[in-house]
């Protein structure tokens, strides 16, 4: 039976992360393009959070910043002295005025977390259970709290690693720390919660032991332990990079796209790739990258922030940057950058080109070498380029300019002024062709040589 209880979510983020030795919080810290924090807070969207809270540190404004760029409603409460877990939840109670439902306590750096396990978790809490704790079997156990269980197998108590006896100690049921819990119990329980432990710290792990003692249930909810892995050190963080890589390229694959290497693709948490895709070897694809069917991604490209049509070719060797708005059976080749820039359906660029804050129309064709020069030292400058130009190679197009519907440009052009459409532009030095000249000039030298010997 689902749980029709409304939900809020609180998420413990005060943590300085000390271990990553870094200058920015740890739930900053990003995994296939996506900050810790905003992982989290992704998960939790499968369970529809009425409210959100994100209880930060002192001196950690951007956390605030970063919770409020994935929910825009969330609330960001301080923590100013990190005196545990306890007290961390506590902190949300004003954020949290006046809410009934259920409350679903996460941890910031616990970012392989999916959606149904966060669902599954709410779902357990009942009238007759009002908390429910997500655990998991630990392949070692060491550090973690322990799950503690009756004869009957109801949960008694979490006990922290560092309170435990030795018989306690082998337990493997361990607490992920994440815990849902109907709000009244959870703002009557709370100031009950005392810090005579080993670490002299308020524990929301107490809970546990308060609710059974107020006569009520703990459910408990389980998940694989491959989901709840912290972050502590930047190790940590690449192993979770490649967890959640694999966890990408499975869905890429189960959604129709061709991987011939998965293990040297990379994807970023919000890709977006339709069907019959295939994507050769060695690409990176950064965040903000929809991606439609029937595209085929070539070796060694790098792509980020960009709209990619159906039937497009992109690479070897291309680079899409933001704003790149690829147009359906575009061809993007070998050596070629776009970034903030337009491709009309059907357009060309093969080889070696450099296309920037500009628009090219339909099925025109863009020369190897072509560089369109939207920077002047100061400002950027727009290029305008129109259906069915040809474009010659090694063309220089120095913005702002704007070249008309199939107009055509000479080789080796510097474009300077628009061009009407329809028209040719030439914009090169003259070609002078002196018969003969070469052949004197061998002569001459040859002579001087022969001359330079027998001195
Ligand atoms: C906690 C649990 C433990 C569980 C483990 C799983 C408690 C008492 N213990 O232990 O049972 O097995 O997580 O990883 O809850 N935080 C704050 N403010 C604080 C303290 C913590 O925001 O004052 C945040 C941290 O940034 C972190 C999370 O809460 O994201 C957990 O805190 P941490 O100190 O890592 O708890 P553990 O000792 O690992
Ligand atoms: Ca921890």
């Amino acid at each position: 039976m689902p749980n029709p209880s409304p939900i809020a979510v609180i998420v413990l983020a005060a943590g300085k992360g000390t271990r990553m030795r870094s200058d920015f919080a740890k739930v900053l810290h990003r995994a296939a393009g996506r900050s810790l924090l905003g992982h989290v807070l992704h998960a939790t969207k499968a369970a529809g959070p009425e409210r959100t809270v994100v209880i930060s540190g002192p001196d950690m404004q951007e956390v605030g910043t970063e919770a409020k760029r994935v929910v825009p409603e969330a609330v960001i409460a301080i923590q100013e002295k990190r005196q545990g877990t306890g007290h961390a939840v506590s902190i949300a109670k004003d954020g949290l005025e006046g809410f009934e439902g259920t409350v679903l306590v996460l941890y910031g750096d616990v970012p392989l977390i999916r959606s149904e396990t966060i669902r599954a978790l709410a779902d357990a809490v009942s009238e007759e259970s009002p908390l429910a704790v997500l655990g998991f079997r630990a392949v070692n156990p060491t550090g973690y709290g322990r799950l503690i269980q009756d004869r009957q197998g109801k949960l008694i108590a979490i006990r922290e690693e560092l309170d435990t006896t030795v018989d306690e100690r082998r337990i493997d049921l361990c607490n992920s720390g994440f815990i849902a819990v109907r709000a009244k119990l959870l703002w009557e329980l709370l100031p009950k919660i005392r810090n005579d432990n080993a670490k002299g710290e308020y524990y929301l792990t107490d809970l546990v032991g308060l609710t059974v003692a107020a006569g009520l249930k703990v459910a408990l909810a389980e998940c694989p332990e491959a989901e709840v892995h912290g972050v502590n050190t930047r190790a940590q963080l690449a192993q979770i990079e490649s967890l959640l890589q694999i966890r990408y390229r499975h869905n890429a694959m189960n959604n129709g796209a061709t991987l011939i290497d998965p293990s040297s693709v990379f994807l970023s948490a919000d890709t977006e790739i339709g069907k019959d895709v295939t994507i050769e070897p060695h690409v990176v694809i950064g965040p903000d990258v929809v991606i439609g069917d029937n595209v085929d991604i070539l070796a060694f490209s790098h792509i980020e922030g960009a709209k990619i049509a159906d039937g497009v070719r992109i690479g070897p060797f291309a680079r899409l940057r933001p704003g790149a708005e690829i147009g359906r059976n575009v061809h993007i080749g070998n050596f070629v950058e776009v970034k903030k820039a337009k491709i009309g359906e059907g357009a060309k660029a093969n080889h070696l080109t450099y296309i920037g804050d500009a628009s090219v129309g339909p099925r025109s064709n863009i020369g190897a070498g072509t560089i369109t020069c939207n920077y002047d030292g100061y400002e950027k400058h727009f290029t305008e380029i129109g259906a069915d130009v040809f474009v010659g190679s090694n063309t220089a197009l120095v913005a702002p300019v704007k070249v008309g519907d199939a107009a055509n440009i000479a080789a080796g052009s510097v474009i300077t002024k628009d061009v009407p459409k329809d028209a040719l532009a030439i914009a090169r030095g003259q070609q002078a062709v002196k018969d003969g000249w070469a052949r004197k000039y061998r002569e001459l030298k040859a002579a001087k040589k022969r001359k330079d010997k027998g001195a």
